[in-house]
């Protein structure tokens, strides 16, 4: 904690909800202030040193959202949480988005409470600190305008308990900021769980999130602890959030607003507390336009929004990416590092990337087991290109003309099988769609008209899924 005994605020005109809070907070070791109105709160603020502040919305003289702003663009070190009427998620996000640390519903849980000031009070002793910055650096490399807007945002975001949104183009980096985030909160010690909503099928991604109870399903032999569960304390990270379903949505939307779960087959409802972080690399505004997503999950997951910019759009941290590959492949096989050709330089920053960083990282790995000497030349990066993204981005014939060249001619009985003969052109069609698309997932499981899990599925089957999803 900041102080051996804290000092909290407490602002509220109902002078008996704030003695109660007052009690609790004592229970805990905390010494607290009282105010009844925003003005108060103002000069309290501005004669003592508080280590946070919680405050009711509804004041005599003003809104709480003012003393947020206030204590926000005043005190920024102070986090300051506000108390809610239960339900009102338009009120509780909107404060959030005006810099809240967190909030609490009425009537007050005190064990919502106790969370909430465990939270709060650890907020000062990080992200100040030269390791955090170091972390920053080492993780996310990028030094172009977009990427230190990023990394300033990035920073303030991860004090926070709001949630957080991460959208960009497949390949840019959503999930290394959904660590940072996490590692430079004050939730890093507590579990970081992740769950790939597209890789997992919609009758398990219920059981998988809220877990059950033996004997709530056949084959539930035994009670599963819910990834939401073992997230507690910690944050959640819900990769493609896109994919879930319509019935899982309205679930999750309620483990939000309520902080709580159920896990299927009990009766018992458990308290949760986890921050989520979501990303994809999907439009959601347009999937909730479609009545694919629901629109109020979408406000709640929605409060931080990060974009991540194509790596096209980044300048010099291609080349500044592309030495950091190198310089760690090299160590991870215990080679000695390698330089780029000044040629090889001009080559990668006049690449389009559609595959973004993991193009970029996939391409040198594939320079780096082509060059034998010191300096990565044009050939070893062409050659790659060459054998991996050739084929051009506009719609090539994957068609029953393409599939009957594959197999030379349509009318032999292939000799190992209809099986396994099936599998090579499946493999092949796989193949082609993704080189096309610059193994863009999305755009190639949009080509082949299938669904991004069924890509993934059969990715999986062939061992083409990436080593780093
Ligand atoms: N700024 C960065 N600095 C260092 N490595 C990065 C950066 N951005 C991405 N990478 C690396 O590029 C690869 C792809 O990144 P990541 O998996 O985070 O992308 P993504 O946006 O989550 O993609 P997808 O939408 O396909 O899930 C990973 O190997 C990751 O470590
Ligand atoms: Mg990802």
């Amino acid at each position: 904690m900041a102080t051996k005994q804290p000092l909290v605020l407490l602002v509220d005109d109902e002078h008996d909800l704030c003695v109660l809070m007052q009690m609790t907070l004592a229970r805990m070791g905390i010494k607290t202030h009282i105010a009844h109105h925003l003005q108060q709160a103002k000069l309290f603020f501005s004669e003592h040193k508080y280590n946070a502040c919680i405050t009711d919305l509804n004041l005599p003289d003003g809104s709480g959202l003012d003393l947020v702003k206030h204590v926000t663009q005043n005190y920024p070190k102070v986090p300051i949480a506000v108390l809610t009427a239960y339900g009102n998620m338009e009120i509780a996000i909107a404060s959030l988005k005006a810099g809240a640390f967190d909030f609490v519903n009425k009537p007050i849980n005190q064990q919502h409470l106790h969370q909430l000031l465990t939270k709060a009070l650890h907020v000062p002793l990080v992200d100040y600190s030269e390791d955090n910055l170091q972390l920053e650096h080492q993780l996310l490399i990028g030094e172009s305008k977009p990427m230190l807007k990023l990394k300033d945002t990035i920073k303030k975001v991860a004090r926070s308990q709001a949630p957080v949104f991460i959208s960009g183009e497949s390949g840019t980096g959503k999930d290394v900021v959904a660590h940072l985030i996490h590692k430079l909160s004050n939730r890093s010690d507590s579990p970081f769980v992740v769950i790939n909503c597209g890789a997992i099928s919609e009758e398990l991604i219920e059981r998988e999130l809220f877990g059950y109870v033996s004997h709530s399903f056949a084959g539930a032999t035994q009670d599963k602890l819910g990834l939401i569960q073992s997230a507690n304390g910690g944050c959640l990270f819900l990769d493609e959030i896109a994919e879930l379903s319509l019935t899982t949505q309205s679930k999750l939307l309620r483990a939000l607003q309520e902080k709580k779960i159920r896990p299927l087959g009990s009766e018992q409802e458990i308290d949760v507390d986890f921050r989520i972080i979501s990303a994809t690399n999907q439009n959601l505004e347009e999937r909730v336009q479609q009545g694919k997503f629901r629109q109020d999950l979408f406000f709640r997951i929605h409060v931080m929004d990060l974009h991540l910019p194509p790596l096209r759009e980044r300048g010099k941290d291609i080349l500044l990416l592309a030495e950091h590959f190198i310089k760690n492949i090299c160590l991870e096989w215990d080679i000695p590092s390698k330089e780029l050709a000044e040629e090889s330089k001009r080559f990668l920053q006049n690449q389009s990337y559609a595959g973004n960083v993991r193009e970029l990282r996939n391409m040198i790995e594939r320079a780096i087991t082509l060059c034998d000497g010191q300096i990565i030349g044009l050939e070893h990066l062409q050659y790659s290109q060459k054998r991996n993204f050739s084929a051009p981005l506009v719609e090539a014939p994957l068609n029953s003309e393409s599939l009957s060249n594959t197999q030379e001619s349509s009318n032999q009985i292939p000799s190992e099988g209809l099986e396994q003969f099936l599998e090579k052109v499946e493999k092949e069609v796989l193949l082609n769609a993704l080189n096309q698309t610059h193994w863009n997932r999305t755009l190639a499981a949009k080509k082949l008209g299938m669904t991004f899990r069924s890509l993934r599925y059969r990715l999986k089957k062939f061992g083409l899924d990436s080593e780093d999803d």
